[in-house]
């Protein structure tokens, strides 16, 4: 069975048993709190909670989703960032409509759910009763085990050694968020391989073996989770499933791995080249994940999305290198993603020019820095004795330069070379991670980076062109004391021995403008402290720098040691205003302003 009829089958399964279809909903969640939608029932959230559906009680989708967790796994048989969930759900069950007879309109529970599941896998996709193997929450830290599914199970037939129990950390899901709907789960696996490795009897479920695929997840929603991680019991107990359309795919079409169906069977025939399937998998899944971003509208940035978006298309960049494929391939795999998806997302077929523009810019940026880091390393190479590079060198091309590691090391190849003291680079990475984190934490209040809103990081940036404007309009004497950012506006603190007149207030503000008008890049370098000093990068010393720190310089007007994160240009700012200056003791002013 191809995809496109799994996927019509599912829905109208579910429709026939009183379920309303809702179409997916974005890639971008209405919770501010997650970064994607990474499961169908996020757009159902409320209606777990108690507020009315308009939907009634049952619902089924297939979510388009993307998930980062899994992103380093990538290049096995089964793990994915862009992924289709197959979901049916129950908004709690109601007495009344029971009362009434009207069983379709009530919700349902654990019994119908399992049941319902195993008919459709079973009678719909024609897939072997002995093959599926079943997991339920075996009980941890004074919460009780799921008895109920394990004797549902047995009820529905299913051999009692292929029902097994595991701990929270694999039967349990949620919440999504900071909070939210969560429970006891019943996992559904399928027998690919049919046959255990070398590690025998042990060979089960979620042996990383490959012989399993986890095809289905049932959550029985029975708890709440609050922000600091408490349960309570849910009044209103509801299903949330979620399958991947993929791997039923593999399991239907009798493939090994996700990347043999008919889903990734137009893009692997562009990319099978060589002898390395885990490249051409990472290229064959990110492709996907790029295109239904950039058909969201979400561009390539340092922060956030876009961040996400950057990465993945610059692995891709990579891995075709790598692969030894001409770069304009990747117009191909574009093309051939919209073309196998955009009859069920007909997003991606308007936007097919937009998207593949998207990808040219990156791209050309890409190689612009490649050419830029070649330089550098041809250099070290002459200099270095016996032109050996090191890994210190390689992250100083990553850092400054964007140069991904696997590209460095295959120049490093090609020249017959092998990288010395290679995990230096990932000591320095990690070194200069922890110092990132630690600084956005100090100076967003301990949020961590990637709930650091876009509002903030504007005005972040702006406080940089503040400083600068600051030192222009006042002199040399003006030194930052102290700064604030929430995302409605910035504050900074500054050395001033008087009050500034209103022409000086304007001349600043007017500064700050033309900064932003002229769009400036906002540029960032690792260099070690001492030689960000000597290059005139200012410092506020209050804080204790590392050994290499990062500078954010903005056009030549600005240059800052600073944690970030910062906007990617100025020209995305808006307008400046100052809102109001203050006196905060003596010699130290306050200036408060925002954006707009
Ligand atoms: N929400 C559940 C999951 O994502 C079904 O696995």
């Amino acid at each position: 069975m191809n995809s496109a009829q799994l996927r019509k089958i599912f829905l109208e399964f579910f429709e026939k048993k009183g379920h309303k279809i809702v179409p997916s909903s974005s890639l971008i969640p209405s919770d501010p709190s997650v970064l994607f939608t990474t499961a169908g029932m996020q757009q159902f959230k409320p209606y777990f909670l108690g507020e009315k559906s308009p939907y009634g009680n049952r619902a089924v989708s297939v979510q388009k989703c993307l998930r980062t967790s899994d992103i380093d796994e990538v290049g096995d048989e089964s793990h994915l960032t862009f992924f289709e969930m197959l979901g049916n759900f129950s908004f709690g069950v109601s007495a009344e409509a029971l009362s009434r007879n009207a069983k379709d309109e009530a919700g349902y529970f654990k019994k119908e759910a399992i049941e319902m599941a195993i008919e459709f896998l079973t009678k719909k996709c024609k897939l072997s009763k002995k093959k599926l193997w079943f997991t339920f929450f075996s009980g941890q830290a004074g919460l009780p085990a799921d008895a109920d599914s394990k004797n549902l199970l047995l009820e529905s037939g299913i051999a009692p050694e292929r029902i097994l129990s595991f701990n929270k950390e694999t039967n349990w899901w949620g919440p999504t968020g900071n909070e939210g709907p969560c429970g006891p789960t019943v996992e559904i696996h399928f027998d690919l391989l049919g046959k255990p490795c070398d590690s025998g009897e042990k060979c089960l479920p979620n042996c990383r073996c490959g012989r399993f695929i986890e095809i289905w997840n049932l959550v029985f929603n029975e708890y709440y989770q609050n922000q600091a991680g408490e349960l309570s019991a849910l009044e209103q107990k509801g299903v949330d499933t979620g399958m991947g359309l993929e791997r039923l795919a593999a399991a239907c079409q009798k493939k090994n791995s996700v990347f043999e169906t008919d889903l990734f069977a137009p893009i692997m025939k562009i990319v099978n080249k060589g002898d390395n399937p885990e490249k051409q998998r990472v290229i064959a899944d990110h492709i996907r994940s790029a295109v239904f971003l950039i058909s969201e509208d979400i561009m390539p940035l340092n922060v956030e999305r876009g961040y996400v978006l950057r990465r993945l298309l610059r692995k891709i960049f990579t891995n075709i290198e790598i692969l030894g494929l001409e770069q304009k391939k990747i117009y191909e795999l574009v093309k051939a993603v919209i073309e196998n998806y955009q009859d069920v997302y007909p997003e991606l077929g308007r936007n097919e020019e937009g998207i593949i523009t998207v990808v040219q810019q990156e791209s050309e940026k890409f190689e612009r820095a490649k050419e830029a880091g070649r330089k550098i390393y041809d250099k070290i190479k002459q200099s270095a004795p016996e032109g050996r590079i090191t890994g210190a060198n390689a992250f100083d091309l990553y850092s400054t330069h964007s140069i991904p590691l696997e590209i460095t090391e295959e120049w490093v190849r090609r020249d017959n070379m092998e990288i010395k003291e290679r995990d230096d680079f990932f000591k320095l990475q990690k070194q200069h991670q922890e110092i990132s984190r630690a600084g956005a934490e100090k100076k967003f209040g301990g949020l961590g980076q990637e709930a650091i809103s876009p509002e903030a990081i504007k005005l972040h940036t702006a406080t940089h062109l503040l400083h600068a404007s600051l030192r222009k309009v006042l002199g040399d004497s003006v030194k930052q004391m102290g700064s604030d950012i929430t995302p409605q506006r910035l504050r900074f603190d500054f050395s001033f021995d008087r009050k500034l007149s209103d022409e000086e207030l304007r001349k600043i503000e007017e500064t700050v403008n033309e900064k932003i008008r002229e769009n400036l890049f906002v540029k960032k370098e690792e260099r070690p402290l001492k030689e960000a000093l000597e290059s005139g990068a200012l410092a506020f010393f209050k804080e204790k720098y590392p050994d290499i720190v990062s500078v954010y310089s903005i056009g030549e007007f600005s240059k800052e040691i600073c944690a970030g994160p910062h906007s990617e240009s100025t020209g995305a700012l808006g307008n400046f205003k100052i809102i109001k200056q203050e006196s905060v003791g003596s010699g130290i002013r306050r200036i408060k302003a925002a954006l707009h």
